[in-house]
């Protein structure tokens, strides 16, 4: 994974206006994540979107390490999100490489990014990586274990997932006929010269 400062990718500039454009609807922020089971088979699950990671173009998330996502990625790093702005009414399908950051990465900048990915987490959300094992039997007395963990320092299976963008497809239903975009990353340098841009047919 490149972590060389990039330039914004082409496609941010609509994102980021898509964001702004659906800022007052909190689930704007939610979108759904597609990776490849150890049989080959698709799963895929809700995440809130959590911002870029610092100079780069990859998108970050937070999820629990002990999750099945989590062993998904380790077998497979494709992945895929699927996002939905009901206001401007446009999807993006932006796909890629995966990467879980969690306690024993050796990246100083990234374990730096997942420990202010914690800080700036509500006390709910952090309490959630007190539960039992996600996926496992539900047993009474495990799961009533719910406690604020502290503020600064992430538990162990608290897990900085990041999605290195390598394709996007950005979908506008709004006009008649439908605008729809590719962008294609065109090599290993994420810069904006490296992506390829071509509108195509709806
Ligand atoms: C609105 C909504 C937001 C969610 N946000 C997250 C999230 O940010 N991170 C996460 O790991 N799971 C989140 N979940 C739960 C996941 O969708 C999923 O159930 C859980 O992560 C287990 O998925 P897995 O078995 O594929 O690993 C969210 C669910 C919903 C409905």
């Amino acid at each position: 994974m490149s972590l060389a400062p990039s330039f914004l990718a082409p496609w941010r500039s609509s994102l980021a206006h898509a964001l702004h454009r659906n800022r007052a609807l909190a689930y704007a922020r939610y979108l759904q994540l597609a990776t490849i089971n150890k049989n080959g088979a698709p799963a895929n699950r809700t995440l809130v979107f959590r911002g870029f990671l610092a100079g780069t173009n990859h998108l970050t998330f937070v999820t629990d390490t002990r999750s099945e996502k989590a062993e998904q990625i380790n077998h497979n790093s494709q992945g895929e999100v699927c996002w939905y702005f009901p206001k401007t009414r446009e999807q993006f399908r932006i796909a890629g490489r995966l990467y879980l950051i969690d306690h024993q990465h050796r990246n100083t900048d990234l374990q730096a990014s997942r420990c202010a990915t914690w800080q700036a987490l509500s006390d709910a959300a952090r309490a959630q990586f007190t539960w039992a094992p996600p996926g496992q039997p539900k047993d009474a007395e495990l799961t009533v274990n719910g406690f604020f963990p502290d503020p600064i320092e992430p538990l162990p299976n608290f897990g900085l997932l990041l999605l290195e963008p390598l394709s996007v497809d950005h979908l506008e239903l709004r006009g008649d006929p439908q605008n729809r975009c590719r962008y294609l990353r065109q090599n290993d340098q994420d810069s904006d010269l490296t992506w390829l841009t071509q509108m195509i047919n709806p």
